[in-house]
Formats: C-alpha cells, structure tokens, sequence
C-alpha cells in the first residue's frame, strides 16, 4: 500500500533522511521509532507531501507520487499531529473542522457524516459546536481525528499521535486508533519515541538513526529481545527506565 524507496530528504545542505526504504502491506500499522531528530516526522511529512525537496521513489496504492499531489491523494492520505491544540483552527468550532475536508473533496451527507465520525471517535453529541479550547486535551485529540477520517480516507499518517496527552488518555486514544484501524481497514504509519506504543499498535517497526534506518523487526522480535541494533536496545533500556 506504500512504497518508501532510497526516499533521501535535505532541508538546504541538511541532509536530514538518508537512503530510507521500507514497504507496508495494505491494512498493516507500521512504526517508526528512533532519538529525536533522527527523521522520522519528516519520512512521515515527506510521504504526506509537506516537504519539497526530496528525491526517491513514493508510491500509494502502486501510484507513484510526484513532487505534487493531486486532490485525490489528500482525500486518501491524512495525518494527524502530535499536538492537537497547534492543529485545530482556534476559532472553529468542531462542525465547522469536520465540514471542511467534506467541503474540499465535494463529499454529500456532510449532516450524517459529521455526526457518525463523531460516534466513531466517541465524542459526545455536545461536543458539535464547541471550541477547541472548550475541549480536553484527550478530545481535541479526537476531533483531530474525526477530522481525519471525516473523508474516508486508507492511509493514516499518526506523528506522535498520543505523546501530548495525559498518561491517563494515552491508553483511551491508542485503543481508539487500534479499534479505528481494524473496521476501516485502515493502513498506518505511527511514528513514536515511545516502544510501548510501537509494539502495541505495529506488526512491524523501523528504528531509524542519524536519518537512516538501523534496523526493521517485528513486533515479536521486539517482545522477544531479539533487536540486534545497539541503537534500537538503547531505546528498549530507556522504555525499561521509564516505565520502573
Ligand atoms: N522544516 C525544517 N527545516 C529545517 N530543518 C528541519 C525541518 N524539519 C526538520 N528539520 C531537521 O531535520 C532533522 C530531523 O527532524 P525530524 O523532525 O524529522 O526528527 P524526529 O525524528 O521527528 O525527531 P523528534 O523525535 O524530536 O520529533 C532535525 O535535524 C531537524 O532539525
Ligand atoms: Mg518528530
């Protein structure tokens, strides 16, 4: 369903992604992890058409992608943030956020579509015509999220999707991912510092370094200790320092 081949991405003479390749299976969640700054949001930002300078080969669907994308690839590549607050418009309220992306791709129903997307993420009826600052962090996260599906899209794009909330709505938003992705057959790439995360939501993970990527696991080698990486047992001692 997605196609990362030899993607190098540089920011004036930063060369910031090097030689990055890597594949996900339709409906499969992929993880990306790895220090800061090692370039997993700009993989995730690049595929997403949000940086201009690159070169490699992104495809979509076994569509390769140019250096511009067309209207239907915004209908089925959406990304939600890390940072809800930053990417809700402040003086929208949720309707308004929600009729938008209908509004763009010329999509009917926006009435029954709003109110289901807002059942699917399982915000109440009230939360309609609110504000984002009327909302918890937890629920701003979930309106970014409708806002995301509002469109039917098949790909998912989550940069730190969780890492902004309160431990205790962590759980909530990821188990709310998890279901989202098993009824819409939905085909993710969840960026994350956090292995709890990675390993809850990812069949398989790259673990990238200095731009590059070190090593790919599954899921299962990564609960079975078996990264061969010293980069990727690294961050598995700092997951085990934090969590004791
Ligand atoms: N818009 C930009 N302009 C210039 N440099 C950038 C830009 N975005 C990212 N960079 C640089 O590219 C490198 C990779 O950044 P990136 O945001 O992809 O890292 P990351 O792995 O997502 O880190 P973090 O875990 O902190 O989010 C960094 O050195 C960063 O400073
Ligand atoms: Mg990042």
């Amino acid at each position: 369903m997605i196609g990362v081949e030899h993607l190098n991405v540089h920011f004036g003479s930063n060369h910031v992604v090097r030689d990055v390749s890597f594949n996900v299976a339709a409906g499969e969640t992929f993880g990306l992890v790895g220090e800061s700054g090692s370039g997993k949001s700009t993989v995730l930002r690049t595929i997403a058409g949000l940086n201009a300078d690159w070169n490699g080969t992104l495809t979509v669907a076994g569509k390769t992608l140019g250096h511009r994308r067309d209207r239907a690839f915004f209908k089925a590549v959406q990304m939600v943030f890390q940072d809800p607050y930053g990417s809700l418009h402040p003086r929208q309220t949720v309707d308004r956020i929600l009729s938008e992306p209908l509004e763009v791709h010329g999509i009917p129903d926006a009435e029954a579509r709003i109110v289901r997307a807002l059942e699917e993420v399982a915000l109440p009826r009230a939360a309609r015509f609110r504000y984002p600052h009327q909302l918890s962090g937890g629920q701003r996260q979930r309106v970014a999220i409708a806002r995301a599906l509002v469109a039917d899209p098949s790909v998912l794009l989550l940069d730190e999707p969780t890492s902004a909330l309160d431990v205790s709505v962590q759980a909530e938003v990821l188990n709310l991912l998890a279901d989202l992705r098993e009824a819409r057959q939905l085909t993710c790439i969840l960026v994350s510092h956090n292995l709890a995360v990675v390993a809850h939501l990812c069949e398989r993970l790259a673990v990238m370094q200095g731009g590059r990527i070190v090593e790919v696991l599954t899921e299962a080698q990564l609960r079975a200790g078996e990264a061969r990486h010293s980069h990727t047992q690294d961050l598995i001692a700092l997951s085990h320092e934090l969590e004791a």
